[in-house]
């Protein structure tokens, strides 16, 4: 039956995770996926989360389905979160939200939603985006386009050219930003760039199309939804898809969401009776233990004060880490600049490093990192900075 189907290559993040996992070298630094290791190089339990599980699990309450959208309460809680507790489209039931599977549900979600209501539209991802952007759409029937991003010439964004692009496309195309954190980059637009792109997308009708997987770990929580607050300013219809896998340390437990800002009440009941369906379509409802912590520890003040400064710490490890390998890289190969370390934002960093660098980091060196020359500055501690800072330089410099 199935003689003809062709193999499947594997996920490139993914199977770099299987490969480190399976080296025996003990010495060995995992760089490749965007997960955060802690100091000691172990994935945390969050104290706001485990406690939010400890007095969930004593609570001891049954376990119907939940709706299509997920729990109400978790849905609030994320609205707050990305837009700020008082923002007026909250206030004016313009925001539609589903629970989702991770943010990578609901991004797939809203793919096949714009697929069913806007069957014309093309999808435009920055160059480069993260590789499963272009899976995704594509999996949802889209044609995917790119447009300029990353400037390899300056470490900065070819802004200019993005916005070039931009007002060539038909309206009603899906333009997919990164809200913080760039991935693979790290390189974020600044606020003025918000600002300036805004109207560029209201002007030619394009659908924006938000990925904030990594809330907190750029600048702060309400610093890194600049972009989700200034497009709900703006009046602009908007998607977003939000994570808490990094954010709260739960990756496995698939906590996400889907937001759509609409421009008025009708339009997000609209919005949200379809996407419901779309859900009902694929895996009928969402799981209820990822709800429950993230509305726990969201809703809960005591909880929610622990989780902000767990999150705080996360994203000064990172700063630090960032900073440690700068520094080491400077002093190993004196005249060569290294700032991008420090200018970039979030878990990762675009080391500018070829494909075969990176081959024989991870041949010679035993450190992972993804082909592109991203590194996962989360996977770095002070017991890997060193060696990682040594067989970076070694690459480099021969
Ligand atoms: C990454 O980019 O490494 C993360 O978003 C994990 C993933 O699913 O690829």
């Amino acid at each position: 039956m199935f003689q003809h189907i062709t193999p499947y290559a594997g996920d490139p993040i993914f199977a770099l995770v299987d490969a480190f996992n399976a080296d025996p070298r003990p010495q060995k630094v995992n760089l490749s996926i965007g997960i955060y290791f802690d100091e000691a190089g172990k994935l945390p339990v969050l104290d706001s989360v485990r406690h939010a599980e400890a007095q969930i699990v004593a609570a001891d309450g049954p376990k119907p389905y939940l709706a299509m959208e997920g729990d109400a309460e978790t849905r609030k809680q994320v609205q707050m979160l990305l837009l700020g507790a008082d923002h007026p489209a909250i206030a004016a039931g313009r925001v539609a939200t589903i629970q989702s599977v991770g943010s990578s549900g609901g991004l797939k979600v809203g793919a096949d939603f714009m697929k069913t209501w806007l069957p014309e539209a093309q999808v435009w991802v920055s160059d480069p985006t993260w590789d499963n952007h272009r899976s995704m759409f594509e999996g949802s029937g889209f044609q995917v386009n790119t447009y300029p991003y990353y400037d390899a010439s300056t470490g900065g964004v070819r802004f200019d050219a993005m916005l070039d692009t931009l007002r060539t496309l038909p309206a009603r195309s899906i333009v997919l930003l990164h809200a913080c954190c760039h991935n693979p980059t790290g390189v974020d637009l600044t606020r003025a760039q918000w600002d300036a792109l805004i109207p560029v997308l209201r002007e030619r009708e394009l659908l924006p199309y938000l990925d904030l997987a990594y809330q907190g770990f750029g600048d702060g929580i309400d610093e890194d939804a600049y972009a989700v607050r200034a497009l709900a300013d703006s009046g602009i219809t908007f998607f977003i898809a939000n994570s808490f896998s990094k954010s709260m340390s739960v990756y496995g437990e698939r906590c996400g969401a889907l937001s759509a800002v609409c421009a008025d009440a009708a339009e997000a009941a609209l919005v949200l009776g379809q996407l419901r369906y779309t859900v009902r379509r694929i895996y009928s409802s969402p799981p209820m233990h990822s709800a429950r912590i993230v509305s726990r520890v969201l809703g809960d003040a005591e909880l929610r004060a622990q989780w902000e400064g767990e999150l705080a710490a996360m994203r000064e490890r990172i700063a630090a880490m960032r900073r440690a390998l700068h520094d080491r890289l400077i002093a190993l190969l004196p005249g060569r600049d290294f700032g991008y370390f420090l200018s970039q934002r979030g878990m990762f960093s675009y080391t500018g490093l070829s494909a075969a660098q990176v081959d024989r980091l991870r041949e010679e060196h035993a450190v992972y990192l993804i082909r592109s020359g991203r590194i996962c500055v989360a996977g770095l501690n002070t017991s890997n900075v060193e060696r990682t800072a040594q067989a970076m330089a070694a690459v480099i410099g021969s």
